[in-house]
């Protein structure tokens, strides 16, 4: 019962990581508010599903003050909603690069400026966003989705700073996974996944569950003392 008594909210909650993500916290004794703008059908009973597009700001603020109404409280949150549109640079659309932006850099924007200055007030609290491999090494075809992981991180270190000012101790991490096997990998064809196994050290893709282990951590009194931090989960894929 690592999260015992704790309120948590994870966005992008219905599937992938943040389903795992959901279910290992709830597991671990927190109360999880589980966020995306997709059907969330969760039969835990400590997992909440909550509808909501992160790319919405207005939504994002009638969210945080029914959290607070319900809970009192905000715990952890878990900036994990993401999508891709991928395309050479060349040939990417406006439409392409404006759906990633809002989703991926602005959806974590819209909950962290109103549930960071929260946690600093309450006088503690852990953020943790999804960044990618992507965001740390840059990848061919994904300018777009390469610009946002890289500003999750830059993001991540400015809010350790400013949440953490004042004895605010208000904890800010990242975790970026390597390729983890979900529907985001859907598009991407076998004999590349194949391709991204061959190069890690443990010889094959990640589960979700490795994912919600490393953010398990980051969420519990075990991290107290590490903010600001990127935890590469990939395998070793760039040793
Ligand atoms: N799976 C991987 O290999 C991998 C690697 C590196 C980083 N990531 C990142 O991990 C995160 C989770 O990805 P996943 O693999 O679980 O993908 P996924 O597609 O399985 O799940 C993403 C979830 O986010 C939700 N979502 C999308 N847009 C949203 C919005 N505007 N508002 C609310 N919810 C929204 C979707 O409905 C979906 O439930 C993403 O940020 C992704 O970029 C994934």
């Amino acid at each position: 019962m690592r999260l015992k008594d704790k309120i948590a909210v994870v966005t992008g909650g219905a599937k992938g990581l943040g389903q795992a993500m959901a279910e290992l916290f709830a597991k671990e004794g927190a109360k999880v508010v589980a966020v995306d703008m997709g059907d969330l059908s969760y039969s835990n009973p400590n997992v909440e599903g909550y509808k909501l597009n992160v790319t919405n700001s207005e939504d994002c603020k009638k969210f945080f003050d029914y959290m607070v109404e319900k809970y009192g409280k905000i715990d952890i949150l878990v900036n994990n909603a993401g999508i891709t549109k991928d395309a050479m640079t060349r040939k990417m659309t406006d439409e392409q690069w404006d759906l990633v932006i809002d989703v991926n850099l602005t959806g974590v924007f819209n909950l962290t400026r109103f549930i960071g200055p929260h946690m600093q007030t309450m006088g503690g609290g852990s953020i943790i966003s999804i960044s990618s491999i992507v965001g740390e090494y840059g990848n061919i075809g994904q300018a777009n989705y390469a610009a946002t992981k890289a500003g999750v991180l830059g993001l991540t270190k400015t809010w350790a700073k400013e949440f953490g000012m004042k004895g605010g101790n208000v904890r800010v991490n990242a975790i970026a996974p390597g390729y983890i096997m979900t529907d985001i990998l859907k598009t991407v064809p076998q004999e590349l996944l194949d391709g991204f196994a061959k190069q890690t050290m443990i010889g094959r893709l990640g589960q979700p569950e490795e994912i919600a282990n490393a953010a398990l951590f980051l969420a519990s009194d075990e991290a107290s003392y590490v903010t600001g931090h990127t935890l590469s989960v990939n395998g070793g894929m760039r040793l």
